[in-house]
């Protein structure tokens, strides 16, 4: 038997239109509407899973490409997830959910409070995805944006707020004792006065103080302030990083660095690689899909290049597929890194159709070329990660039942076998699961 991991899954898109663009999921779901999201929380409950964040991004881009997001609904419409949270709650018992939150979108008081009133309803389930995005800062003041790395300083500004707040109920506060008729004990109350670079708020908060501690923190940055401010505070890391032996140690050593700078230990955080599997029924289907990304048609040339202008704010769709991608056409708003991702090591000179190809390109779980094979290759895979010390994987996708059941039907039996994947959970909330092993 191996050790156990923790599961989670990020529902990439966010609180959008679920599988649009697919023709294979047109199965009229509606996406404004709780259900589909309900039925894939229990079923990721069933599974095992300890969490599922929901991407989120509050803008729609800058004003000139906001076609090019909306069109094919790759970077939006998208709902405010903290809201989809509660319908989670309601039909789950003990799964984490994780919606995302920037600090740049609201006030340490505010987010303190709806946080904590989220933690009690939810039976202490609750955690926050906290990024750092700053290009949708015109729609919370008109003052610019912030650098990436004042990001991270406002950032952990407003996070140590809302913790001051939620700490603002010294222990004995709350008497709740019917003999005398006390409800709370106001002497107990901290003032909280915080006057900072980026915020200013008195407290105490109006709400009550958490019986299986404050909501978990989670955090994407990979940058050295990301990793950095994941060390300092979060409880789960959502980790990118080539996955073979020396990167995967060299990501966590920088992490648990990190956390005991910070007086924390390593053990107090997870973290989860995110990894994107097709688990196929068996190997030689996995080998057909392979081949045949190689060769991509036109249809997925397109589809890619619709995913890409939207990511890239830049429209790909119009341009000649086998001229030489001009670089020029990206503004100063598309970030060098990005356009390297795309460009990859074939240079200038090389077609578009060669970029989206490349991009298009799958590669199998058994040579360590990819993520397309059998459920056993994927849990060979899962176990390796494991002896590396991993402590969890990061499932991603859409929340249609057809991508839940395509990824986890035959994946769920065999991780559970092999004890990789928990099969019960226990009580007190996130944190708990999250700590169990
Ligand atoms: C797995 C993962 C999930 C992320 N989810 C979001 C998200 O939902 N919304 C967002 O604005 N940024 C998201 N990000 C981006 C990060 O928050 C952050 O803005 C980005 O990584 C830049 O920070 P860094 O320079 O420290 O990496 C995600 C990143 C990763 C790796």
């Amino acid at each position: 038997m191996s050790r156990p991991q923790h599961f989670g899954w990020f529902l990439a898109r966010g609180f959008g239109p679920q599988g649009w663009g697919y023709p294979s999921l047109d199965w009229d779901y509606d996406w404004t509407r709780p259900e589909i999201y309900q039925e894939a929380a229990r079923t990721l409950e069933q599974a095992g899973f300890d969490l599922v964040i929901i991407e989120d991004s509050p803008s729609l881009g800058s004003p000139e490409t906001i076609d090019l997001r909306v069109r094919h609904a790759f970077g939006g419409p998208k709902h405010d997830p903290l809201l989809l949270a509660p319908y989670l709650f309601q039909v789950t018992r003990y799964l984490g959910v994780v919606p995302t939150v920037n600090p740049a979108a609201s006030l340490p008081f505010t987010s303190a409070r709806q946080f904590s009133t989220l933690q009690h309803l939810s039976g202490h389930r609750l955690g926050l995805n906290v990024v750092t995005d700053t290009g949708s800062a015109r729609h919370f003041s008109d003052a610019p944006p912030l650098g990436h790395g004042a990001a991270y300083d406002r950032a952990t500004e407003w996070l140590d707020g809302i913790r001051s707040l939620w700490r603002s109920w010294d222990d004995g506060a709350l008497v709740a004792d019917r003999d005398t008729d006390v409800y709370a004990d106001g002497s107990k109350l901290r003032a909280v006065r915080h006057r900072g670079e980026h915020y200013a708020f008195d407290g105490p908060l109006n709400a009550l103080p958490f019986t299986d501690g404050e909501p978990a923190i989670i955090s994407p940055g990979g940058s050295g302030r990301g990793l950095g401010f994941a060390g300092a505070n979060s409880d789960v890391q959502l980790a990118l990083a080539p996955l073979h032996e020396a990167s995967v140690r060299a990501y966590r050593t920088k992490i648990h660095d990190a956390a005991i700078a910070a007086g924390r230990r390593p053990e107090d955080i997870k973290i989860l690689f995110a990894i994107q599997p097709v688990i196929t029924s068996s190997a030689e289907e996995a080998d057909r899909i392979v081949a045949a990304s190689a060769r991509p048609d036109e249809a997925a040339l397109v589809q890619i290049a619709r995913k890409q202008s939207s990511d890239l704010e830049t429209d790909l769709t119009s341009l000649d597929l086998d001229a030489p991608l001009d670089l020029s056409i990206f503004g100063d708003h598309v970030s060098r890194g990005s356009i390297q991702r795309l460009i990859g090591d074939r240079g200038e000179e090389a077609p578009l159709r060669a970029h989206l190809t490349a991009l298009v390109r799958a590669g199998r779980i058994n040579d360590r070329s990819g993520f397309v094979g059998t459920a056993e290759e994927f849990a060979d895979l899962i176990e390796e990660l494991g002896d590396w010390g991993n402590d969890g994987v990061l499932l991603w996708g859409d929340f249609h039942p057809v991508t839940l059941h395509r990824t986890l039907d035959e994946l769920v039996p065999v991780l559970r076998r092999r004890g990789i994947l928990r099969r019960d959970h226990v009580d007190g909330g996130l944190r708990a699961n999250l700590r169990a092993f």
